[in-house]
Order: C-alpha cells, then structure tokens, then sequence
C-alpha cells in the first residue's frame, strides 16, 4: 500500500512508526511531516489545510490510504475531499468531527441521548450569559468556546467575577476568535481524568487501552494548560468495572447516537474523560488520535494498523480482533522553554539517537527540522520520549533516562509524569 499520513506532530510520528511495522506498507509519505518524521517517510510540503493539493498529490502519486490525523482538515472536510476523488481515507467526514469541532453540539448530543456529561448552558450573547452568570451565582464553572483553540479556549472560573471575565475574553475580546461566538458555561467536575481513544466505523466501537495526559506546563499541575506534557498508558484509574459503565453509558451510546443522527462517525473517537464521585462523564470528545496519548497507546498496539484501517473504512470492525501489549508506557514531552507560551525556534539540539541511546525508549518527534545531519527544534512540544517496561516504574525510569541523554538550550519538560493525579 502507499500510504499518504497528514500532520506534523508527535501523534503523526507515533502513527507512521506503527504504520512502518505493516508488512502492507509500500510507500509512505507524510505532508507535511517534520525533521523526525523526515527520517522514516517521504515528507512532503503541502500544508495541512491545502485540500486541493492533498488530493492532487493523492491521485499522482498512486495513495492506496490517506490517514487525516489533525482535528482543523478533519473539520474543514478533508476526509470527504479524498472520499470524492475515490481515495480511502481513515478519519470521520466534516458532519461527524463536527463531535469535537463545536462544543454546542457535543453537549446538545449528549443531552438528547442521555449521555453523562457536566450540567450547562449555551449563549451566542455576552450579556445573557453574564447575566445568567450572576443571577445563579454559578460558580465555580468552566466557561468554554464553541469551537478549535488549540485545546486553549477552556477558562477553569472559581468565581463569578472570574466568569464574567472569561465570557468577556472569549465573547467580546474575541481571544479564540470566531471559535467564541458561541459559548458553552458549565458545572465543574471533580476527579481523575482518563483518555479513552477508540476505533469505531461507526456501528462498533472498539475503545484502545486506557491513558492519562499530563496537561499543565510545570509540576504539580501548576502553570497554563498545554497540549499535553506527558502520557501514561495505562491510566491506573480506569478500573475494569469503570471500563464497562463507560462501554455501556458512554462509548456505544455515542458511537449509535451519532448514526442516528446521519452523522455515522468512522476513525479515531477520542473520549476525554472524568471519573467523578457520580460516575465517568464525558469532559471532551476528539474526532482524531490524542497527543501525545497515540505515543502511549500505539506502541502497545499488536494488531497490524492497516488492517485496522480497512475495517474502520469498510464498516467490519466487528469481525476483526484487536491485541494488545500487557506492558505499560510513558511518554515525557520535552518542550522549548517559554511553551505553551511564546519560545524560540531553530535551536540544536544534541544526542538525538532514535531510542535516547536507552533500550526499550522511542524518541517521537513533534517540532523539529532535520538540516545537514543535524536537529533542531521547530515548535512548542519538540519531543515525546517514550518508554516500554515490565512495570509502569520501570516504563519512566527508561523515559526520563533517554530525556537525560537528549539536551536543546532551555528545554523544559515535568518531572512527574505518572506520579499527579
Ligand atoms: P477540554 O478542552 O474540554 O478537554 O478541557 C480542558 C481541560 O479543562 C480538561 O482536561 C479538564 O482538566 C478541564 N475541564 C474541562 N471541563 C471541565 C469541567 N466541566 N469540570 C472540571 N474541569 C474541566
Ligand atoms: N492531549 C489532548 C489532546 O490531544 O487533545
């Protein structure tokens, strides 16, 4: 098969090396990729967006499978551009990642299909929600943008006062742009968090092993929310009898709720989840692969991917056995200094062997540029470092071993994954 994979991130590297291990690859590209990623497949400069050029590349260059791992071309309707070209595509059209692309409608499904979710309230006007804001007196909350911002328009509030000025941020200072026309205010939870990703072609659903994401920039949970800092798999607070409420509350009801609704979803369904004292509720729902929780959960995958690939894509996943690894993983992020926030760029970096010149790690690359032999970083998550063992322990022993051997000037990365709730 020639494979064509779309993005630049560490999940896109963790997906082409699982790819990689397919006896069914043939070529393999990615646009448009980074300096990691250059090392194992063909990169190609086409932008993430540029549905035109994606497709037309497609076409000339005989791809068997295009692999959308991004939510904004998964939102924007790249997968349906490729299906109207007839190139097979992994990854659910517009009308179905619309589930991660508007909040609004996540929580309106969840509402009309009994799916355990934080109580809320939507606004498309400032003022009415200001005002609902103080007659309830409803804090704490969590005020939220509508639409994609970077996993950054979700304003945790544990006032009113602080309410009020989410609302004015994302609905009148227009911080998220256009993702906060509308807003969605809601209760706020308390418990541990688990990322459940799943393969579903949009009757079954398959739920992967379990994961947790470390999502604040420093220790201790302290520091902006990123994109994630660090992974494990599996997420020690995800009990079998939790597996199941969710499989029986959750992931099914979901998966046939979007079909009733002509939105049949088929890929990767992403369910962010908490674990609260009254049960799992859904936080978040993904349209795509985690990251950097697919630097955890795809490692441990033993099925071959591309078969999987072609059950989602031909609705028979239920004929088809999924295996897994028994092992636990980690994945410790090493980002530039100053990230989330801003950082510079086009640093060297050093000691950059593919396993962290430690056995049984993986070194994913996320923002990096290969140039004249040597690496250098080129975004805010610059590495995932990823490790295998018998034991969770021994998994970020070999993790936080690699991170030790690799060194960029002012590179940032938390000590804890694995040990905060
Ligand atoms: P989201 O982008 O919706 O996943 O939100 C980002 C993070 O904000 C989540 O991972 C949670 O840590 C937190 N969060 C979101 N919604 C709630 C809620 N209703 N209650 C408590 N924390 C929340
Ligand atoms: N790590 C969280 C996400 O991918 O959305």
């Amino acid at each position: 098969m020639n494979i064509l994979m779309i993005g630049s991130g560490g999940r896109e590297h963790a997906l082409i090396k699982k790819i990689l291990e397919s006896p069914r690859v043939d070529k393999l590209y990615c646009a448009p990729g980074n300096g990691g990623i250059s090392r194992d497949a063909v990169t190609v400069d086409i932008p993430v967006m540029d549905k035109e050029k994606m497709v037309n590349f497609a076409k000339e260059n005989a791809i068997d499978l295009a692999f959308v791992a991004p939510d904004d071309p998964l939102a924007d309707g790249m997968v349906d551009a490729f299906e109207e070209a007839g190139i097979r595509a992994f990854g659910p059209k517009a009308n179905a990642a619309i589930i991660e692309a508007s909040k609004v409608f996540s929580k309106n499904l969840m509402k009309k299909y009994g799916i355990p979710t934080a109580q809320y309230e939507v606004f498309d006007d400032s003022e009415k929600a200001i005002n609902w804001l103080k007659e309830n007196d409803a804090a704490p909350c969590v005020v939220k943008a509508d639409g994609l911002a970077l996993g950054k328009g979700v304003l945790i509030c544990n006032t009113v006062d602080d309410a009020v000025n989410a609302v004015k941020t994302i609905m009148e200072d227009k911080k998220f742009g256009a993702s906060g026309n509308n807003i969605v205010i809601e209760e706020f939870l308390t418990g541990p968090e688990v990322s459940v990703l799943s393969f579903t072609d949009g009757k079954t659903v398959k739920p992967m092993v379990s994961s947790k994401d470390h999502k604040r920039a420093y220790d201790n949970d302290e520091g902006l929310n990123t994109g994630g800092m660090g992974t494990i798999s599996p997420n020690p607070y995800y009990t079998d009898e939790i597996a199941k409420q969710c499989m029986d509350e959750i992931f099914v009801p979901t998966v046939n709720a979007m079909a009733k609704e002509g939105r049949p979803f088929k890929g990767c369904l992403y369910f962010g989840l908490m674990i609260t004292p009254k049960g799992p509720k859904v936080i978040e729902y993904n349209a795509r692969f985690g990251d950097p929780e697919a630097q955890v959960v795809l490692p441990r995958l033993q099925t071959d991917i591309l078969d999987i690939c072609d059950a989602v894509i031909d609705g028979k996943l239920a004929e088809l056995e999924i295996e897994w690894s028994s092992e636990p993983t980690a994945c410790v992020v090493m980002a530039s200094g100053g990230y989330p926030e801003s950082y510079k760029k086009g640093i060297e970096m050093f000691g950059m062997d593919e396993n962290g010149q430690v056995d049984g790690a993986t070194v994913y690359h996320a923002g990096t540029k290969y140039a004249d032999g040597k690496f250098y970083t080129n975004g805010g998550r610059v590495l995932g470092v990823t490790a295998k063992g018998a034991t969770l322990d021994d998994a970020l022993a070999k993790a936080y071993e690699a991170v030790g051997k690799i060194s960029f000037e002012g590179a940032h990365y938390r000590t804890d994954i694995g040990r905060t709730k």
